[in-house]
């Protein structure tokens, strides 16, 4: 088989079907440019400890220079029978440096230390790419939010109207989640800090090589403390898996109330055409596509997780070929989230609210009836008895199909002695709002904090 780099002990070549079955070039591609970083790192190592000449070093250098331009300009891909990315790269530096020199680039590590490092360096770019697409989203919704700080809306518990909330705030729920997906990047990236390349197959290499210098050309600060954990682990990658999926489930979730404002019925927003779709025979329809894409994609990330969890259980020490199976998906978590966040992030950008239509809904299903009883907790009735009357005036008013301020001052009165006319004053949804003025409340003055607070936080991530 043309460049296998384990043909030594074996009498016959490959089985097609092996070969077809081995082959992973077709997504660890990716990998190339990390590995010839890594390449040019070991050389370097190789050079100190005295395996390679000044000469060799510099000979080295350019073969893999020139090999890293073939790879970007598509001159040089790899080949059916190429096994692997690193397969193919040796190849390919054989072919520009010769046997003599290319050949002995190889000494002192292995594919097993190589590809536990690479996709490190992979998952660390993309942690930082994955990071400004959320930020830009966050500043999205945290722009609308700051657009409709006044603005009310039904907020609601298994569906059901429960009480009035700030759109805002509502919005502003949807943040959150995602400043935590952020700080969960960060703090992923900590542990990732530490790299590999010079784990060996398993054990460690004899040729006192420098792990730390490596580590450090590759942008690590540190090097793993166990060869065998170095090699075998893929904790770091399943984790990554789970902040994606994580990420998708967040959009999931607030695609699904997208999807509820948009219905006729709702009648909360209006998406923006460009970042909508029609049917090809209903000519009337403007479907929100984005939203029902980010809800789909979830189960697709979700899938991804579940599957290279199910991968790595049992798995023996150290290396086993299964960890081959690890890249896919991930690799397509992270397509699809840097897909699906920018066109996200533009159908939250470009959405008009309906504010009137939400005000209009806010105070029906009997959605200030919390606020009735804690008003009467406030004239010193006992929360039982309050709950009680509220729960009779809500009977009351469901059977004469009214609204909790469309009863007179004697319906009030016949109820309960305690519910005064006063009780009024807590009947509107601007007053039920303002009354949430506790930490974390939807008071407006809270959620102008709140707001401030989630801007100042986003700045640090
Ligand atoms: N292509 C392998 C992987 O992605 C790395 C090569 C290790 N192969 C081996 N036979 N030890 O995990």
């Amino acid at each position: 088989e043309a460049g296998a780099l384990w043909g030594g002990r074996f009498k016959g070549g490959p089985a097609p079907e092996l070969i077809e079955l081995s082959r992973s070039t077709h997504f660890d591609w990716q990998l190339a440019q990390y590995d010839i970083a890594g390449s040019r790192a070991h050389a370097r190592a190789l050079a100190r400890a005295g395996y390679l000449s000044d000469d060799e070093l510099e000979g080295m250098l350019s073969a893999l220079d020139a090999l890293s331009t073939a790879v970007d300009d598509g001159t040089f891909r790899p080949l059916p029978e190429d096994e692997d990315v690193h397969s193919a790269l040796e190849r390919g530096l054989i072919d520009i440096a010769g046997a003599e020199l290319g050949g002995r680039l190889r000494a002192g590590r292995s594919r097993n230390d190589q590809i536990a490092t690479l996709v490190r360096m992979l998952l660390r770019d993309h942690a930082r790419t994955l990071s400004t697409l959320l930020v830009d989203l966050v500043d999205a919704i945290a722009a609308q939010a700051g657009d409709h700080l006044t603005a009310i809306m039904p907020g609601r518990t298994h569906l059901q109207h429960a009480q009035p909330v700030l759109l805002a705030h509502q919005l502003l729920a949807h943040c959150w989640p995602i400043v935590r997906d952020l700080e969960r990047l960060r703090d992923w990236d900590a542990r990732a800090d530490a790299s590999p390349y010079g784990s060996g197959a398993l054990a460690g290499n004899t040729l006192g090589l420098d792990p730390g210098a490596i580590a450090a050309e590759l942008g690590f600060s540190a090097v793993v403390e166990n060869s065998i954990d170095g090699t075998a682990s893929r904790d770091l990658v399943a984790e990554f898996a789970y902040v994606c999926a994580q990420v998708g489930i967040d959009l999931s979730r607030f695609a699904e109330e997208i999807i509820l404002w948009n219905t006729k019925e709702f009648g909360f927003v209006t998406l923006s055409d460009s970042y909508s779709t029609g049917s090809s025979i209903m000519p009337q329809k403007k479907n929100p596509d984005i939203a029902e894409l980010a809800r789909g994609k979830a189960g697709r990330v979700i899938g991804n997780l579940t599957g290279l969890l199910a991968t790595l259980k049992g798995l023996p020490l150290a290396y086993n070929r299964d960890l081959q199976e690890d890249k896919e998906p991930v690799f397509d978590s992270i397509k699809t989230l840097e897909v699906l966040l920018p066109a996200f992030t533009g159908m939250v950008a470009t959405m008009e609210f309906h504010t009137e239509r939400m005000a209009e809904l806010a105070p029906q299903g009997y959605s200030l009836a919390t606020d009735v009883a804690e008003w009467l907790v406030k004239q010193h009735v006992t929360f039982r008895d309050a709950h009680e009357i509220t729960g009779a005036l809500v009977r009351f008013a469901e059977m004469h199909g009214l609204e909790l301020d469309e009863l007179t001052d004697e319906q009030y009165a016949a109820l309960s002695p305690h519910l005064t006319p006063a009780v009024r004053e807590v009947l509107t949804i601007e007053g039920s709002v303002a009354s949430r003025a506790g930490a974390a409340g939807t008071a407006p003055e809270r959620v102008r904090e709140q707001l401030a607070n989630l801007t100042a936080r986003i700045r640090t991530l």
